[in-house]
């Protein structure tokens, strides 16, 4: 349960917020509650919340088979709880499930005290248990644990409907004017999900394995913006996450869905409390965001902000472009270039960040000198190709086609190499791992060098660029 929520059904009675802390909190309330004699003040919260808790705590210590016999059944038959016994089912955790329902029902019927006996014996069965505890413990430090119940909220056709009817969820592609619309609870999103029945990663082929979702619109924190995405990039990084290659990004959150997208434009619908008093960003404006974000409040984000937690949005963490709604940090924002439409805007970013650090912070590349770049006709291997064209780089390409060829060199590019063509094609191969075997595998890249070195003035170069 949030906070807020906990407070507002009387769970919680304040909630430290600002520049207050929890600590600072729970002693000022325990200091109003002593007075100077050292007696409780019967009108103090802390006092109020002693004495209920009290009460509470006589009244649970009654057994009340009648609860367990009938209310506690139709707890267990409402469908969420009907789904998560299924799914434990499903993944072979039958007996946890049925230990803990039975350290519920038997507390219930023996009173409280029993229970938590009850319980502890039932813990202790289920750590020595080989199948149980032992198994478990052993399976998450592998981290093969078989998967958890979702958590994500399904939302029905009908519901769906009804926040459509309620403008609680807009239509993708809804006009929308920042301030003055009401920004809904819902959003749609393009994401991979774990299977809402078994909990397992539904990684796949992209066609099928990004799915539209329902999932609700979030604030923004202190130093966030929430963005109405108008155009977002489909980046290389959508096809690593959605397939789950190297790494399933399951593993590193505990999201049940994660929306893909690195980036994109949009418009600034609210702001966090220091973004707003920044003053850089207002209510409205149209920004492209990168999708690079970083621990803004570590001590070497000055330095490098790749040294400082740098993860790329929608590839790392769950929360990429291709939703409605997107969170990015206010640094993340940056001024739309003139002349450019949407859709480019709002897909330059990640490849040409990417290549910009590439060629000049890790090369340091210098004008006049040679550049061989593999992958040069696509994404990132073609800004490379444009971007050291530009700084007077000599710029030889890798591609797999005449067409790819022709790309590289209308880019600015001053010779291509296609990696396909017979007198080199099967020149790459793995390094063997005999040493008597090295020479003969660099002699089969020669053709490779010579046909380099002919469309460089005889000499080899002094940069690669490869994926
Ligand atoms: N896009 C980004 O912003 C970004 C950021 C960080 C890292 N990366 C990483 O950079 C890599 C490329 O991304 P991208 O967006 O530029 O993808 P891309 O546009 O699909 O380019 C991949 C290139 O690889 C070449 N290629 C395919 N098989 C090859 C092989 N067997 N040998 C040599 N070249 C081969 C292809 O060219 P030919 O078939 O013509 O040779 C193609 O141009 C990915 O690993 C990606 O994760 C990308």
């Amino acid at each position: 349960v949030p906070a807020d929520e906990a407070l507002e059904l009387g769970l919680i009675d304040s909630i430290a917020t600002g520049d207050a802390d929890a600590l600072t909190l729970a002693c000022s309330l325990a200091r109003e509650a002593i007075a100077s004699d050292g007696t409780l003040r019967e009108d103090a919260a802390v006092t109020k919340a002693f004495r209920q808790r009290h009460a509470q705590l006589e009244e649970w210590r009654k057994p009340d088979p009648h609860f367990a016999d009938d209310q506690l059944r139709s707890i267990i038959a409402h469908p969420r709880i009907e789904r998560i016994i299924k799914q434990a089912h499903t993944v072979g955790r039958d007996v946890a499930v049925h230990r803990a329902l039975d350290a519920i029902r038997y507390g219930f019927i023996h009173g409280f005290e029993a229970g938590l006996e009850h319980e502890a014996k039932l813990f202790a069965e289920a750590v020595v248990d080989p199948n149980g505890g032992k198994r478990g413990i052993r399976e998450f430090l592998d981290r093969h644990s078989a998967p958890l119940p979702t958590r994500r909220p399904l939302i029905s056709r009908e519901q769906e409907q009804l926040l459509l009817e309620q403008k609680e969820l807009l239509p993708i592609g809804s006009p929308f004017f920042p301030g003055v619309d009401r920004i809904p609870k819902w959003q749609y999103a393009q994401a991979f999900i774990r299977d809402p029945e078994t909990g397992a990663a539904m990684h796949g082929d992209p066609i099928v394995a990004e799915k539209q979702i329902i999932i609700p619109v979030e604030r923004p924190r202190a130093n966030q913006a929430l963005i109405y995405v108008l155009a977002s990039e489909v980046n290389f990084n959508d096809i690593w996450a959605i397939t789950g290659i190297p790494v399933s990004r399951f593993d590193e959150h505990d999201r049940d869905w994660h929306v893909t997208g690195s980036g994109g434009i949009g418009l600034v619908v609210a702001l966090g409390e220091e973004a707003r008093r920044q003053g850089r960003l207002k209510i409205g404006d149209l920004v492209a965001i990168y999708s690079g974000q970083t621990d803004l409040l570590s001590p070497l984000v000055g330095l490098d902000p790749m040294a400082a937690d740098f993860v790329i949005q929608g590839n790392d963490p769950p929360d990429g472009s291709h939703q409605q709604f997107m969170i990015a940090q206010a640094p993340q924002c940056m001024p739309v270039l003139p002349d450019m439409t949407l859709e480019a805007a709002g897909s330059y970013i990640l490849n040409l960040g990417t290549i910009y650090r590439a060629l000049f912070t890790t090369l340091r590349v210098q004008p006049g000198r040679t550049i061989f770049i593999e992958g040069a006709a696509t994404g990132t291997g073609l800004d490379a190709v444009r971007t050291a064209a530009r700084n007077g780089l000599n710029v030889i390409g890798m591609v797999s086609s005449p067409s790819r060829a022709a790309t590289v060199l209308s880019a600015g590019g001053k010779g291509a190499i296609n990696r396909k063509d017979p007198a080199i094609a099967n020149c790459f191969t793995r390094v063997p791992e005999d040493p008597s075997e090295w020479a003969a595998w660099e002699a089969a890249g020669h053709p490779l060098l010579e046909m380099f070195r002919a469309q460089n003035g005889g000499r080899l170069a002094d940069y690669v660029v490869s994926h």
